[in-house]
């Protein structure tokens, strides 16, 4: 039996400098899109660990146990003996940092790290007129940080509006802006512009009819044409539907 101890030990060293976590060690995620971070186990012989985990280098109290009922909201973790796997559900620009693979085993640890980065979001688009002759556009839950252009076609009618930001808690951003329109224009683009990547994504929309608050604006052909604004323009004898 003594003279098997050697190699019994050898053996165990050997082992123990094979055990090996493998990961694609920068990894860029989709915004929104269910992303899988994975750590490859190699060992030659059957691991016994006491405990696999993840944890995150930028928040001290993260850790999600595959074993644990407390996993972090957003997040999925698994153990299969061959690998380790963390989900992030819906990754959002908070998501972005250092992740580390660990495995804790009698003998020591081992521990593999993976930078996690994210692309744009692209957000939620709305319009609407903020009041007479204002137009508001927004968009929600973009990354990074942009501010919104506005165009007439060729004209850049920017000046003449104001834009504001707003950080939300996952890390994204919304921006809004008040467009004061001068002139009698339909169309406009309202382009949000990445301060980051320096490319425009346009929204174009037109003024509608209705909403046109300003009082001594002329009433359109197409109200005349409603009951309801025919009758209204027989009573204050509007010229501009008396022909009817
Ligand atoms: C981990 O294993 C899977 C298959 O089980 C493979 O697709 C993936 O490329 C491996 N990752 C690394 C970093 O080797
Ligand atoms: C964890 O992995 C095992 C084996 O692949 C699988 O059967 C199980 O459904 C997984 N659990 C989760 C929560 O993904
Ligand atoms: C809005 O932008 C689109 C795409 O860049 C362009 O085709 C369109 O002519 C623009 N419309 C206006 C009113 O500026
Ligand atoms: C901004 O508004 C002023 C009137 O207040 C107008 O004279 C000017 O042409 C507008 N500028 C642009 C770029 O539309
Ligand atoms: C439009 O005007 C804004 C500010 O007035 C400026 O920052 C932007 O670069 C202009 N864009 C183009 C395409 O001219
Ligand atoms: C950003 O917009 C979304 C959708 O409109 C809204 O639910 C959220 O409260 C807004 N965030 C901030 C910080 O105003």
């Amino acid at each position: 039996m003594l003279f098997l101890m050697p190699f019994l030990l050898i053996l165990l060293t050997y082992s123990k400098g094979e055990i090996q976590l493998r990961a694609f060690k920068q990894q860029r995620v989709n915004c929104n899109e269910r992303t899988v971070l994975q750590c490859n186990i190699s060992s030659p012989t059957p691991l016994n660990p006491i405990k696999v985990y993840w944890r995150k280098e930028e928040e001290r109290d993260f850790e999600c146990d595959p074993t644990s009922s407390k996993i972090p909201s957003g997040f999925e973790c698994n153990y299969t003996g061959e690998a380790l796997t963390l989900t992030i559900t819906n990754p959002t620009p908070a998501n972005i940092g250092t992740y580390f693979c660990c495995l804790k085993m009698e003998s020591g640890h081992a521990t593999e790290t993976i930078k996690v980065s994210i692309g744009e979001c692209t957000g939620e688009f709305s319009n609407q007129m903020a009041g007479p002759n204002q137009m508001q556009c927004s968009f929600s839950g973009v990354y990074p940080k942009a501010i919104i252009n506005w165009f007439h076609y060729e004209k850049n009618l920017t000046s003449n509006s104001s834009t504001a930001s707003q950080m939300n808690s996952d890390g994204t951003f919304n921006v809004t802006s008040v467009l004061n329109i001068q002139d009698n224009q339909k169309r406009y683009n309202c382009s949000l512009w990445s301060l980051k990547q320096g490319r425009y994504l346009d929204q174009e929309f037109e003024v509608p009819d209705h909403a046109d608050f300003s009082p001594s604006s002329r009433i359109s052909t197409q109200h005349c044409l409603s009951w309801t604004l025919i009758l209204l323009s027989l009573l204050f004898s509007s010229r501009a539907c008396l022909p009817l």
